[in-house]
Order: C-alpha cells, then sequence, then structure tokens
C-alpha cells in the first residue's frame, strides 16, 4: 500500500482550525502544550457517545462529571443514582456496565484505567471501538479508532463497492495504513470531526473536505453513493400494557426493572409482557378497577417498536413489592424516555387532580 502519511498530515491541519469544542475534549493548542487527557473522562464520554449524538450527550456528561468527578465517585455511588442521572440516554446496559467497570477500575487498577489493549478489552462495556478511542485519545497510544464516521470516510476515500457491514476488514486494513506515527489522539478527533461536519451521510460538503484530492468517491463523482446501504428489514412492533396507579395518597406505582434485559435497572410503570401480537391478554400486575384509555404510545428501540396502551386505576394502598413516589414534586427526569412518553400523556396528573 502507497505511504498514507500526507492524507493524516492534512486532516490534522485541518483539526487544528476546524476542531470542535467538546467538553470531555483537550484542544489540539491544549494538547500541544502538554495539557492531558483525563482517561475517565474520555472513557465516560466514548461510553455515552456510543450509539448517541454529541449534542444529545453534551448534559449528560457535564451533570456527570459534576455529579461524580472521578472514578472513584463513580465506583460509590449508589447504582439507583447513576441509573436515574443515565434516565433519558437509552441503552441502558450501557449504564450498568459502566458501574461494573468503575468498580473494577477501583478495585484491580487503583483507579487508573489501564494502557493495554486486552485488558481494556476486558472491561465490561469497553469493546475494540472503546479501547481503541481510550488508549489514543486518553492515553495518547497507537490505535485504530473505527466508528461509523470513521467507516463512511474509508469507504469512500477507498470506493467500496459494497456496504459498510461487509467490508469491516478491508476498512480496518486501509483505516490502520491511516494512523500517522504521531498525535494519535488528534488524529482519530480529526475523524470523527470530518466524519460529522464534512463527511456527512447525506449531502456530504466535498468542496471544503481537506482530502477530497485524496478520495476516490469524491474524483469519480461518487460521494453521495458511497457507502451502499445495505438492505433494512422492517422492524417488528410489541404491543403491551402500561400500568399507571396512584394510591389514594397520591404516590405513584413504579418498579425497579430487573437488570438484566430491556430498560433494566430502571425506574418505571409497571408493564405487561411485551407481545408480537396484538391480541392481549388483560394481565395487569394487581387487583385494581383498571381503566382502559384509548391513547397509547410508541416507542423505537433498536431491534423493535414498541406500542403500550394505557391502563389506569386509583387504590388505597401500595400492594407490597413496588417502589412508591409522590405525584408532588416527582421528577419524571427520573424515567427513561419510553416512561417520560407515558407521564406526559397526562394521566398521571388527571388521576391525582381527582383526589
Ligand atoms: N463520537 C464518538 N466519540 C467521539 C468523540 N470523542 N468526539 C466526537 N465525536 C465522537
Amino acid at each position: 500500500m502507497r505511504n498514507n502519511v500526507h492524507i493524516a498530515k492534512k486532516l490534522l491541519k485541518w483539526y487544528d482550525v476546524n476542531a470542535r469544542n467538546l467538553p470531555w475534549r483537550i484542544s489540539p493548542i491544549d494538547s500541544q502544550i502538554g495539557i492531558k487527557p483525563n482517561p475517565y473522562h474520555i472513557w465516560l464520554s466514548e461510553i455515552m457517545l456510543q450509539q448517541t449524538t454529541v449534542n444529545v450527550v453534551k448534559p449528560y456528561y457535564e451533570s456527570f462529571i459534576s455529579k461524580w468527578p472521578t472514578i472513584t465517585d463513580i465506583a460509590a455511588a449508589k447504582d439507583e443514582e447513576i441509573m436515574e442521572a443515565w434516565a433519558g440516554l437509552g441503552y441502558y446496559r450501557r449504564a450498568r456496565n459502566l458501574i461494573k467497570c468503575a468498580k473494577i477500575v477501583v478495585k484491580d487498577y487503583k483507579g487508573l484505567f489501564p494502557k493495554d489493549e486486552h485488558l481494556l478489552l476486558k472491561l465490561p462495556g469497553v469493546g475494540t471501538y472503546t479501547s481503541a478511542a481510550i488508549r489514543s485519545i486518553g492515553f495518547k497510544k497507537k490505535a485504530t479508532v473505527i466508528d461509523g464516521n470513521v467507516a463512511r470516510i474509508i469507504s469512500r476515500l477507498y470506493v467500496m463497492t459494497k456496504p459498510i457491514a461487509l467490508s469491516s476488514k478491508e476498512i480496518k486494513s486501509h483505516a490502520d495504513s491511516l494512523v500517522p506515527t504521531k498525535r494519535f489522539g488528534d488524529y482519530a478527533q480529526a475523524l470523527m470531526d470530518l466524519g460529522s461536519q464534512i463527511c456527512t451521510p447525506r449531502n456530504p460538503k466535498c468542496s471544503n473536505c481537506p482530502i477530497n484530492k485524496d478520495c476516490k468517491a469524491f474524483t469519480s463523482g461518487l460521494s453521495n453513493k458511497i457507502p451502499y446501504p445495505v438492505q433494512k428489514k422492517a422492524k417488528q412492533v410489541r404491543y403491551g400494557y402500561a400500568f399507571v396507579t396512584l394510591t389514594k395518597n397520591n404516590n405513584i406505582i413504579l418498579e425497579r426493572r430487573p437488570a438484566d434485559g430491556l430498560l433494566g435497572g430502571m425506574l418505571c410503570f409497571p408493564s405487561s409482557e411485551w407481545r408480537n401480537s396484538q391480541e392481549l391478554n388483560f394481565d395487569p400486575p394487581f387487583e385494581a378497577d383498571w381503566h382502559v384509555l384509548n391513547e397509547s404510545i410508541t416507542h423505537v428501540f433498536s431491534h423493535f417498536n414498541l406500542q403500550l396502551k394505557i391502563v389506569h386505576s386509583r387504590i388505597n394502598l401500595a400492594p407490597s413489592g413496588y417502589l412508591v413516589m409522590p405525584v408532588k414534586n416527582f421528577n419524571r427526569a427520573a424515567l427513561p424516555s419510553l416512561m417520560r412518553k407515558i407521564f406526559d400523556i397526562g394521566v398521571v396528573q388527571s388521576l391525582a387532580d381527582l383526589s
């Protein structure tokens, strides 16, 4: 393969002027004057950024860092506090792994992330991508960081005629060949910024791209066609009931979902089984005078769409095994997005108004 060093050079030069200002990032200038990244910050941001956009992550990241300034603070926090601070970010397995990972780093590594790839890969929630990001951005070590943005850039640079999911070996080998001999963290972040600002999925801004002359897709007029999409299967829909109940004293009845599975560890309204069929058995979690609302809410998960019909009741006392929270000063932010939608329908508030 031809020596590619000129591509990384152009990218780094572009990054020096165009780097985004992000709360977890050491700017190229600060990096040059020797300010060191904090691997805890990099790990936290990268876990949050898996499957979530930068703009959504920013306030969550800031709030985590101010609540838990070090990984030791995360490891010492109550699981429920972390899950509640994560509420709304989705993909809750990330938060459960974050807690496990923090505890391991504190116990086995005295609160300092290991630098070796094979040790990083053993940590819960840290896969090839995150380990490479921690190594390059957090420790300034040589590593090839490939996320969706980077894969798209490479597929365009080399006009890959197969969808990204079918070209991972080729992408990895090109990506390896592009990594420069220094500034590993800046280079990884330059690619991420290029992917989000210039080499966007649709209508890439090729005329502003610092490496357009090196890009085979650009020089052959194919930028908008590449990467080739995979045929997506239609998403399945699942159905169920969500049970909204208030006690006589205006306490909302909630439950914490079991740690494993979707929304694991999160605070939720009780719900029925989620089934593939619209023919549901009405099997409420406890006895009450239930009323089925016409309204239902829909929520998009990565592998299916969920439609929940809302059912409500008032009861005297909370049955055992449930959590109760006063409606007054209830903080909807403690709920995951799906459950916030149920809260936002207003049924809780109107039940409370009845008393
Ligand atoms: N997406 C994933 N990781 C990122 C990072 N460190 N900076 C910007 N965007 C990202």
